[in-house]
């Protein structure tokens, strides 16, 4: 996948991408606002390890956002399963050095329309620790809305806050039902041959 942008590239991960996104990612006042699960300290060999796993997903829903060359921060959406298989959460996160030039607002933008055009998604869902306005004011400019706030839903760095919910709906059903996802383009291509 490769979207290019104006202000930034959305593009696949590569492996090259390790030492980038472990210089960039190494910072507390990212982690402070993202999910637990994002390492902290973020080393070389985390870089090394989500990179592997985000190349073998299948599709892929974990891009890197590329300025200058660099991959400088990261995107991606974990779907939903079951009754909610047509809903996918959208996690984001940026090098701090990038802030405020409307980069991570033009690739939400971005990867939303690629989730609902080319994945088939309905629903993108956002979760947003309450104190993180500057994420809140980017899901608004993207186009999304304030949904919900989840009393004391969250607990980060010793502190129970609220869950702010954002999301944006593809109102309009696709016209053809998105084939199922578990076999890739190549291997079903093989499947026809024998078959
Ligand atoms: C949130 C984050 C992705 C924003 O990326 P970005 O490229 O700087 O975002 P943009 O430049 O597109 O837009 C940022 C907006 O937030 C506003 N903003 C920044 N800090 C703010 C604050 N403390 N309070 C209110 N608004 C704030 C900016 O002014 C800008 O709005 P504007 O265009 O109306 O002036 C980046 O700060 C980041 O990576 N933060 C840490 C990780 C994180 O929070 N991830 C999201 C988890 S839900």
């Amino acid at each position: 996948m490769r979207l290019v942008l104006p202000r930034c590239t959305v593009r696949d991960w590569r492996r090259s991408d390790a030492d980038s996104l472990a210089r960039q990612a190494d910072n507390p006042k990212i982690w402070r606002n993202v999910r637990d699960l994002f390492p902290h300290p973020y080393r070389r060999r985390d870089a090394v390890q989500f990179i592997a796993r985000a190349l073998a997903q299948r599709p892929r829903m974990q891009f890197a956002i590329v300025v200058g060359g660099r991959a400088v921060g990261g995107i991606g959406l974990i779907p939903g399963t079951d009754i909610s298989r047509l809903t996918a959460e959208i996690g984001f996160w940026l090098g701090e050095e990038f802030w405020g030039r409307g980069i991570m607002t033009a690739a939400v933008r971005a990867l939303t329309r690629f989730a609902f055009f080319n994945r088939g998604l309905r629903r993108i869902q956002a979760n947003v620790i309450e104190w993180n306005r500057a994420s809140m004011r980017v899901l608004a400019k993207a186009g999304y809305a304030r949904e919900a706030r989840l009393q004391l839903a969250v607990t980060k760095q010793g502190r129970t806050v609220d869950d702010i919910i954002y999301a944006a709906v593809r109102r309009k059903r696709p016209a053809v039902t998105p084939r199922p996802t578990s076999m890739s383009a190549v291997k079903r291509k093989r499947a026809r041959r024998k078959s």
